[in-house]
């Protein structure tokens, strides 16, 4: 009996029926999901030693590169009303259907305004890159930071008056600087889910805010230069790139800093509706 120490090329699962509980391709039963350890779970499979057969890939997405490993772990934190891989409940506000909320212009610029703090401080750590694999992540094409300026321009314009980042915006900026430092694998889950989720829920929320009070105004945050499904490609490739240098370890801890993700992104969408 192998122990879970040794090299996975040396380990291949024993049998290829998993118990449910311990098998991560399963539905989570679990009505808690994902207040669970990822780590914990996903390294349980029982294990033999044999150089005779293929290791078997044991990680929902991981044959298709570590940001598959990402997607599978966030689209389960999203609500079924969200996206239809989702499992989450219904708790906050913003979880709600976006077809039934109800923004306000002023809660709208408070939104854009943390936005901008946040990718702000994303493209400044990656044009810094103190760890030298963030510079692999500079000029992707899906920075916002400018974007964003000319919004708030565009709204000052009209008339508004733009208010300064509220404590959302300023926490979640402080975490990201802070993780950047300590923790690169923390780091690029947030990275990842940001750039990610703005341009699928993010374009379909900015859609919708537009309808109902910028008279379908299309703001320069949802706009890109170039071929977007090539810019996020271009970007999986990159991330992938990136996380093979990684042990087991490291990718789970990345994967386990998704529910933050969603936790901190969570509060800057609530600002829509306040
Ligand atoms: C009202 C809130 C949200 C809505 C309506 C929403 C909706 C969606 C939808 C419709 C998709 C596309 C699903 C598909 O490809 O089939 C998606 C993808 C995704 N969302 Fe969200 N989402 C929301 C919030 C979030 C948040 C807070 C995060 C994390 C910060 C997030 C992260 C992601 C990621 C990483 C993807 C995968 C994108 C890709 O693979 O290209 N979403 N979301």
């Amino acid at each position: 009996m192998a122990s879970l120490s040794a090299p996975i090329s040396q380990l291949t699962l024993k049998s290829t029926k998993i118990p449910k509980f311990n098998n991560p391709f399963a539905r989570n039963p679990n009505p808690n999901f994902p207040k669970f350890s990822y780590h914990k779970k996903m390294s349980v499979a029982v294990v033999a030693a044999t150089t005779a057969e293929k290791p078997k890939k044991r990680y929902p997405g991981e044959a298709k590169g570590f940001v598959e490993e990402m997607r599978f772990v966030a689209m389960k934190l999203h609500t079924s009303d969200q996206a239809k891989e989702g499992e989450k409940e219904t708790k906050e506000p913003e979880e709600k259907p976006v077809s039934k909320w109800e923004p306000s212009v002023d809660g709208y610029l408070r939104f854009l305004v943390d936005s901008k703090l946040v990718y702000d401080t994303l493209e400044r750590i990656v044009e810094k890159a103190a760890v030298p694999f963030y510079g692999e992540l500079k000029n992707t094409g899906l920075e916002r930071s400018e974007k964003l300026a000319k919004d708030l321009d565009w709204f000052k314009q009209q008339g508004y008056s733009i208010p300064e980042p509220s404590s959302p915006g300023v926490e979640y900026a402080c975490h990201l600087e802070e993780l950047s430092e300590v923790d690169p694998q923390a780091f690029v889950c947030h990275y990842y889910n940001v750039y990610f989720a703005h341009s699928a829920g993010g374009r379909m929320i900015g859609r919708k805010v537009a309808e109902k009070i910028l008279n379908n105004k299309e703001l320069e945050f949802y706009k890109w230069d170039g071929d977007l499904s090539q810019l996020l490609q271009n970007l999986r490739e990159k991330l992938n790139r990136v996380a093979e240098n990684w042990t087991r370890e490291e990718k789970n801890h990345c994967l386990e800093e998704t529910e933050k993700s969603f936790k901190y992104s969570g509060e800057i969408l609530r600002l829509i509706l306040s």
